[in-house]
């Protein structure tokens, strides 16, 4: 079964199928045979507002798995417990519970509440208006927690941060909205900055047990970022012996293992997680992409095609992630020496819509955006999407997106000396527009590629020298001897 969600909101709306899919279960909440009940059109509510304009009386006899009371019935809380586990650990079939406990009990604010708030993350924004009336609607009888809670999904949706981060510095066990501010695979963030996130969840530590699952793989991640990948792979390894499903730790301890270049463990052990205790994730295409970035990385080019027909093809992804997962394999592949040929960037294009791509939602789509252009020699999309970002008012657009995109826009046009020299000016916003470090590497993979394409080998092997330093990694070593390979064939054609 598929439903049609709009793939961003924007100026001209793409749309892709999302696949219904099975949710996926844990013991203790694990639902029998639940039915789907996502909308097959834009969304009216679930219950009309105006016959569902009788909030029932302020009742919390049951709680979420934290122990924060929850106005509703037994079963709908069973349901969204059930859906929240599902979001926390990235399994299939959270959306559908959300969606189910609000069937189950239609004046329930919190269900409403994360209904919307993922339809918003899941790029389908049409459900979204509905679910934020109804959530507002029943919050008035619920407790100050969840009118709380409801504010801040609202506000977060609208485009200010302000509430959500407040309301998790009050109430920090309430783990959805912890989590909705980190900028994770199923959560854009709230924050300009990583630091910020990292700030709300080391504040949030002493509300936990010291046995979440949740909250370790969540800290792992924050541990990683700071580049304190030790703790960070002690963290999630703990996590996963409590949740060995838990998609958060199974996703940090990946970027753990790339950052340490750590290849051929971590390919091992997401190949393994992926057909094994994730065979349930949702997203999966995010962990799979951590296993072919790996495989790239071991210059195992017939691993990554095999990944790629079983578990990447652009065709096979929804949502956003067409975007981000498929864009980046592909741009990593077509400029990795001796890998070609790789897949049509039009595959891309084709899935996403060029709309997406020069008014992209956010900076973290952005730069992807502007990979898949560059991908495409589109030199006219690339100057669009430099003059749109040049031209938003929130300043990450401007001051990154913007010169990203001019940069690109040159690499495309085959100035490569000046891409080159642009990428290292604006290497210092990158941080900037979101997503991990192995997501923005791509920018620095860009950069290696227009400094070979001008035929300034030295520079080039000095970028990739530099990241050597930091992280082992064979297609880096064979990517130094094919440029050292190329200036001796300079040098001797000159002679
Ligand atoms: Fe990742």
């Amino acid at each position: 079964m598929t439903v049609e969600v709009n793939y961003r909101p924007g100026p001209s709306e793409a749309s892709v199928a999302v696949e219904q899919r099975d949710p996926g279960g844990r013991p203790a909440h694990k639902p029998a045979a639940p039915a789907a009940t996502r909308p097959t059109a834009p969304a009216a509510p679930t219950t009309p507002p105006a016959a569902a304009a009788r909030p029932a009386p302020a009742k919390a006899a049951v709680t979420d798995d934290r122990g924060l009371s929850l106005t509703t019935t037994p079963e709908a809380a069973r349901l969204y417990n059930q859906g929240v586990y599902n979001i926390l650990g990235l399994r299939k079939g959270h959306y559908d519970l959300i969606a189910q406990s609000v069937v189950a009990d239609p004046r329930f604010a919190l269900g409403h509440a994360a209904k919307a708030l993922m339809a918003h993350e899941l790029c389908a924004p049409a459900i979204v208006p509905d679910e934020l009336y109804l959530a507002s609607l029943y919050a008035e009888k619920a407790t100050d927690r969840e009118r709380s809670h409801v504010n801040a999904v609202q506000s977060h949706i609208r485009g200010s941060k302000t509430a959500l981060v407040d309301h998790v510095r009050r109430h920090p066990k309430d783990a959805l909205l912890l989590n909705s501010i980190m900028p994770t695979i199923l959560f854009g963030g709230a924050v300009e900055v990583p630091a910020e996130a990292w700030d709300v969840v080391e504040r949030a530590a002493p509300a936990y047990d010291p046995d979440d699952w949740w909250f370790l793989g969540t800290l792992s991640f924050v541990r990683q970022e700071q580049l304190r990948f030790d703790e960070g792979m002690d963290l999630a390894k703990r996590s996963l012996e409590l949740e060995p499903a838990g998609g958060h730790a199974a996703h940090s301890r990946a970027h753990c293992h790339y950052e340490m270049g750590d290849h051929v463990d971590g390919l091992k052990f997401m190949s393994d997680w992926v057909d094994g205790p994730g065979v349930g994730a949702d997203p999966i295409d995010h962990n799979a992409w951590h296993a072919a970035v790996h495989e790239l990385s071991l210059g195992d080019v017939a691993a990554v095609r095999r990944r790629y027909e079983r578990q990447l093809d652009p065709a096979k992804m929804t949502g956003c992630r067409a975007l981000v997962d498929g864009g980046q394999l592909l741009f990593r592949w077509a400029i990795t020496p001796g890998a070609q040929p790789s897949p049509d960037m039009r595959l891309i294009l084709d899935l996403v819509g060029h709309e997406a791509l020069i008014h992209p939602a956010t900076p973290f789509h952005a730069y992807h955006a502007a990979c898949v252009l560059t991908g495409l020699e589109d030199v006219a999309g690339l100057k669009t999407l430099a003059a749109w970002a040049a031209g938003r008012r929130q300043p990450v657009f401007r001051e990154a997106v913007a010169p990203l995109a001019e940069a690109m826009g040159d690499l495309a046009a085959h100035r490569p000396g000046l891409a080159a020299d642009k990428l290292a000016l604006m290497a210092p916003q990158v941080r900037r527009l979101g997503g991990s470090d192995a997501q923005r590497e791509i920018i620095e993979e860009a950069r290696i590629a227009a400094l070979l394409k001008a035929e300034r080998f030295e520079e080039a092997v000095i970028v990739l020298e530099a990241r050597l330093s930091r992280r082992h990694a064979p297609r880096d070593v064979a990517w130094i001897e094919w440029a050292d390979q190329q200036a001796r064939a300079k040098q001797t054609a000159a002679a």
